[in-house]
């Protein structure tokens, strides 16, 4: 059994987690709070943060002797670094369920979308099946971020124009309009460089920005993520590290895919 299998085996989640997740302040303070034993479970108190409540016994926690109405739903941002494949396990290769704790992988959480092997940045997962299937449908047109090296010499307008305007054909199919920064265009994310830029697209195809390039004579030599929708990867998150998205981010990807924001 692998170690992603044991850990969703067990179906529960760390008690300052939940708590913390709940409202009830950082698991710092949420500590703090169970020293004053204000938390029950099914009329047994609760003071050790590591104790494990399993998912069917979460609509028993009681705080201050009122129930506790926990959101189960979880979706959170990963820095997804070089090296770890877009999988919750394989044989051979490192994968991103391997830089989540074991408390995020037993609610379920599963990736949006891919980002190769090779490229870094923004990862979504949600454990909300709707969600994650309307984000990942070509009809919804999410926008993606992508900051990259390119090889070679500066796209000319000819070039540019091929990227931006639908002119590339991949799969037998032409690319959906995208928008491009090179150095010295003005851009809203970053400062730019000699050989790199920015591309904005609606799409999620193999390998994408890679063939775009590739197709213009400018193969990439780094590819990140910085923007998901209506989530951007920012300096509070480092490669590798990920965050629970803020509520603000969870309802501005429900309105995107024209969802309602679950209440469980
Ligand atoms: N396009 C690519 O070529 N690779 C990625 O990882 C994402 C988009």
């Amino acid at each position: 059994m692998s170690k992603t299998q044991r850990q969703r085996k067990q179906n529960s989640f760390r008690l300052d987690y939940l708590l913390a997740h709940a409202g009830f302040g950082s698991r710092k303070e949420v500590k703090k709070q169970l020293k004053s034993a204000a938390f029950s479970l099914a009329g047994e108190a609760l003071r050790d943060p590591s104790t494990h409540i399993e998912i069917d016994q979460i609509q028993n926690l009681y705080y201050r002797g009122n129930p506790i109405n926990i959101q189960l739903s979880a979706h959170l941002l990963l820095n997804k670094p070089a090296g770890y494949l877009t999988a919750l396990e394989d044989r051979s290769l490192p994968c991103v369920a391997e830089l989540l704790t074991p408390e995020l992988l037993a609610a379920g959480l599963k990736p949006c979308g891919r980002l190769d092997l090779d490229s870094e940045g923004a990862l979504l997962f949600t454990n909300d099946g709707q969600l994650l299937h309307r984000l990942s449908s070509p009809k919804h047109e999410v926008e993606k971020v992508y900051y990259l090296h390119y090889t070679g010499k500066r796209p000319d307008q000819g070039a540019r124009t091929q990227l931006e305007n639908g002119s590339i054909i991949l799969d037998d199919r032409p690319c959906l309009d995208a928008t491009v920064y090179l150095d010295g265009d003005e851009n809203p994310y970053m400062e730019l460089r000699a050989n790199e830029a920015i591309i904005c697209i609606r799409e999620g195809r193999y390998h994408q920005v890679k063939r775009m390039f590739s197709a213009i004579g400018a193969p990439l030599s780094y590819l990140r993520r910085i923007a998901f929708g209506p989530l951007h990867l920012d300096d509070r998150l480092p490669l590798g590290s990920h965050r629970l998205l803020e509520p603000s981010e969870v309802e501005a990807l429900y309105q995107i895919c024209d969802l309602e924001v679950p209440t469980l």
